[in-house]
């Protein structure tokens, strides 16, 4: 595997880091990445990790805890490099985070459509749980016309 170096993510990465979530089909028309990205960056329970080779971004996870579950969002791997394990130890990378902030479960979500990355974290270890996923817009002016 070629070396990954993951760091949390400075203030002067935000460009980058949402440039890899578009290339990684992550990103939204009604929602703003840099705007999710300053909000996480700006809060104690929560972090952006980087991936580096050398000095370009190659991967990236969102990860953050609400005081009882962790979760992660916008996991992603440059298209050029996936297949080759780097996925994988950000995952690993994100799981300390958590644990070294006694966070001991970690839920996550993903389209029910989108098998491929159900089974990426499936070969991670987790698990298919029953359960409805809720949601409110609690600010009704930023909810789009779709609701994912
Ligand atoms: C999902 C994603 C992060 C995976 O990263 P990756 O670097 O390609 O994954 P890895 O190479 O580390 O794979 C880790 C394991 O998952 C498995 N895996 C990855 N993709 C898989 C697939 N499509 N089907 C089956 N298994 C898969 C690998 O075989 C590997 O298992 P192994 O270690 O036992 O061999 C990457 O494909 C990506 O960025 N996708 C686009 C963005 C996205 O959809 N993110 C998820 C948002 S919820």
């Amino acid at each position: 595997m070629v070396d990954l170096e993951i760091r949390e993510i400075g203030d002067g990465d935000a460009d980058a880091v949402a440039s890899l979530w578009e290339r990684c089909g992550l990103t939204r028309p009604w929602n703003d990445p840099r705007a999710d990205i300053v909000f996480a960056h700006a809060s104690d329970n929560a972090a952006i990790l980087g991936g580096w080779i050398g000095t370009a971004l190659t991967a990236s996870v969102m990860v953050g805890h609400d005081g009882h579950r962790g979760t992660v969002y916008y996991v992603s791997v440059d298209p050029e490099q996936q297949g080759a394990g780097l996925g994988r130890a950000l995952m690993d990378a994100a799981e300390s985070w958590l644990r070294e902030r006694g966070v001991w479960k970690l839920n996550l979500m993903v389209r029910a459509s989108n098998q491929s990355v159900i089974d990426f974290y499936r070969s991670l270890g987790y698990e298919t749980e029953e359960r409805v996923n809720m949601s409110k817009w609690l600010d009704p002016s930023r909810r789009p016309d779709r609701k994912d």
